[in-house]
């Protein structure tokens, strides 16, 4: 997927949040380190409603594309979640369990709404059905780098996104 495709798609998307955003003066776009970094930063820039940023991490799988099964917070807003509307800011979207996660924990805060926003998607590896409200691309089950998404922290910094060859990941 060439730079241009990822452009003009995340400019639809923020074109499509301003636009639902247009009332509301308190947008807190939350992302998630790091795989999530470089498509918020261009996504931030084509808003044209005031928001703010921030920014919480959770462990990722261990090393490659295998899954540790638990999620975990390592480090958490500094914006208060509660009584604002938060847009969750997410670079792919697997098995389901980490925004599941997200959205549970988040939930819990009393945002006043919360949307999730994803780059990508593998609708074949869901395992939990996840409510997404702005989605980039559906892609086939490969493990994809590059636009900020790594292999065991490589390759985040490529500007286009591309698939790994399977025996790199499936060693
Ligand atoms: P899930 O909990 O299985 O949905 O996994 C979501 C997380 O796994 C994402 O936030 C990514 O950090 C990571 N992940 C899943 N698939 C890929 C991929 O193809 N490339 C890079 N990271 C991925
Ligand atoms: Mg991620």
């Amino acid at each position: 997927m060439d730079e241009d495709r990822i452009a003009e798609r995340v400019c639809a998307l923020a074109g499509q949040i301003s636009a639902d955003y247009a009332e509301i003066d308190d947008l807190l776009l939350v992302g998630v380190l790091k795989g999530a970094f470089i498509f918020l930063a261009d996504l931030t820039r084509q808003l044209t409603v005031a928001h703010r940023v921030d920014f919480i991490a959770l462990s990722s799988y261990n090393r490659g594309a295998e899954s540790a099964g638990a999620v975990r917070l390592i480090m958490d807003t500094r914006a208060s979640v509660t009584g604002h509307n938060v847009l969750i800011v997410e670079d792919i979207l697997d098995t389901g369990y980490t925004l599941d996660y997200l959205l549970r924990t988040f939930e819990a805060r009393r945002p006043a709404s919360l949307r999730t926003c994803v780059l990508l998607s593998k609708p074949e590896r869901r395992k939990i059905v996840v409510p997404v409200d702005y989605l980039g691309f559906e892609i086939p089950d490969k493990w994809v780098v590059g636009y900020g998404l790594d292999y065991a922290d490589q390759y985040r910094t490529l500007p286009y996104i591309a698939a790994l060859k399977r025996e790199v990941y499936e060693r």
